[in-house]
């Protein structure tokens, strides 16, 4: 391949902040390109054209028509915004839908979601094969099953064969999983359709195909990297990972300063110190409807799943209360546990909001004396940072990306000067997350060393500056790509 001073990527992602986000991979997908544009990386985002953000985008540019899309006509777009250079894929018999980007108003999978992200990869592919006659990619960057397909119909593809790829596992707890007779519908090769290739118990698997066919494999955390591999975090991937274990790294993730810094959040009162944080507190509780107290105010701001553990929160939440702390929660998801934190909001210090609010998540974070993510895995996890940058304390899990970015308390970490950044739990029980909540309470008493402890926390690095260059690195060793 012709060396070249940049690198060209693109970065194939179902979800993109600030234009659609689930989760905290459209937060790393829309901070990647900016954080890799100083290392000599130029990046592009394929995007499905969801309905909630098409219409927003002001001249944008037809790049070209696709008359057969997987089931209709399609066009893929070209546009910049916020600062991202985005390729649109306009495909309205796949997005154009009331309801969500995975699942449709029953709760349930849209039926046809295999397609609706196979057209995503295949596209990525076509790109790959020079379908923009002034761009093509060197690298051709995945993420999650969604993106999975690509490397698969890159690898099969004999006019992109120069063009090397990568998947990033953001969690694999989603795999895309597929009836068998669904092979040609996606246009795969049924020669691909073993043990060695995509199937998996009968069915493809999206994300499999990508293990196997990219050239190299990430994930969020290192912790989680190495959690992969075992059959208690690996969900039935584990063997296959391990197989591929010397291409695969765990790349942790940054969250964007320009967006969560407290000195200069437009959603809050700004603060350089943790001293700031006092009248950010008043408003939350005033807002929450929240008394004031001398315990600590915690906040969840999460999706209310199996993975993020927050069942057991319900089980420790005595030992909190008991102590005279607070609980505010904002999330959304499973009903059950929608309906379980309602009920427990009856409680005057606890206050719960279903639902989603990216502003109130700030107002909620600078206010806080501490945030808590409980999460029975969690790949790496963006709100302990935020937390981290804000001066509220992270009481965490001891898994994945969690166990990387939070330094616990312990005698020694507390030690002489103390280093500790907030607090740690293992094993993942509710009695853990009980003795966990009373150290929380105990720390909280004693002034000097909790504003210690936040001043250490508000200093550790939590911005994408490292880890950028860890993937401009990665990038830049696959075979072919020159520095
Ligand atoms: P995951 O991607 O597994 O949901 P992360 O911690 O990586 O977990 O990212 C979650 C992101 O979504 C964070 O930016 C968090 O602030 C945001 N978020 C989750 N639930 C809500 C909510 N109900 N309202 C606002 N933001 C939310
Ligand atoms: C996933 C993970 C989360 C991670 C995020 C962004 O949704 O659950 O831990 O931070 O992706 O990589």
């Amino acid at each position: 391949m012709e060396c070249r001073a940049v690198t060209r990527v693109l970065s194939v992602t179902s979800e993109c902040a600030p234009l659609v986000k689930t989760g905290g991979l459209a937060d790393v997908a829309g901070a990647l390109p900016g954080a890799l544009a100083q290392h000599g990386v130029k990046m592009r985002t394929l995007l499905p054209g969801y309905p909630g953000f098409i219409w927003k985008l002001r001249d944008t540019r037809l790049r070209a028509e696709l008359p057969e899309c997987f089931g209709g006509p399609a066009r893929l777009l070209e546009v910049r915004h916020a600062g991202l250079d985005l390729l649109i894929l306009d495909a309205p018999h796949l997005y154009d839908r009331e309801g969500g980007l995975y699942l449709g108003p029953d709760g349930r999978d849209w039926p046809d979601n295999p397609e609706r992200f196979a057209a995503l990869s295949w596209v990525a592919c076509e790109i790959a094969n020079g379908l923009l006659a002034d761009w093509q990619p060197d690298i051709v960057h995945c993420h999650d099953w969604q993106g999975a397909l690509a490397p698969c119909y890159i690898a099969r593809s004999p006019a992109a064969q120069q063009v090397r790829t990568v998947l990033t596992i953001h969690n694999i707890a989603f795999q895309g999983l597929v009836p068998a007779t669904r092979l040609s519908a996606l246009r795969l090769d049924s020669a691909d359709f073993t043990q060695h290739g995509f199937e998996y118990w009968g069915k493809i698997s999206a994300l499999k195909a990508g293990l196997i066919f990219a050239d190299r494999i990430t994930t969020v955390s290192p912790t989680y990297a190495e959690e992969l591999l075992t059959p208690e975090f690996g969900m039935g991937l584990e063997g296959v990972l391990m197989e591929r274990r010397a291409d695969l790294s765990g790349i942790l993730n940054g969250i964007d300063l320009d967006v969560w810094s407290p000195e200069k959040d437009p959603h809050i009162i700004p603060y350089h110190a943790p001293v700031g944080k006092l009248p950010n507190k008043a408003v939350l509780q005033a807002e929450f409807r929240l008394p004031e107290s001398e315990g600590p105010l915690c906040v969840v701001v999460s999706r209310l799943t199996e993975q993020k553990g927050l069942d057991l929160l319900l089980e420790a939440l005595p030992v909190l209360l008991e102590r005279g702390g607070q609980l505010a929660l904002l999330g959304t998801g499973d009903p059950e546990l929608e309906a379980a934190f309602t009920r427990a909001a009856e409680h005057p210090n606890v206050a719960v909001r279903i639902g989603y609010d990216e502003w109130l998540a700030h107002r909620m974070i600078a206010g806080a004396d501490a945030i808590l993510v409980p999460s029975r895995f969690e790949p790496c996890g963006l709100t302990q940072l935020y937390g981290l940058r804000y001066g509220t304390l992270p009481l965490v899990a001891l898994t994945g990306g969690l166990a990387d970015t939070v330094i616990p308390a312990t005698p020694a970490t507390l030690a002489g000067t103390p280093v500790a950044t907030g607090l740690q739990f293992h094993p993942v029980t509710d009695s853990a997350l009980s003795n966990a909540l009373a150290r929380l309470c105990a720390l909280r008493a004693q002034p000097d060393l909790w504003r210690r402890m936040q001043r250490n926390a508000m200093a550790h690095p939590v911005g994408w500056d490292h880890s950028a260059a860890a993937y401009a690195a990665l990038y830049k060793n696959l075979p072919g790509i020159t520095p």
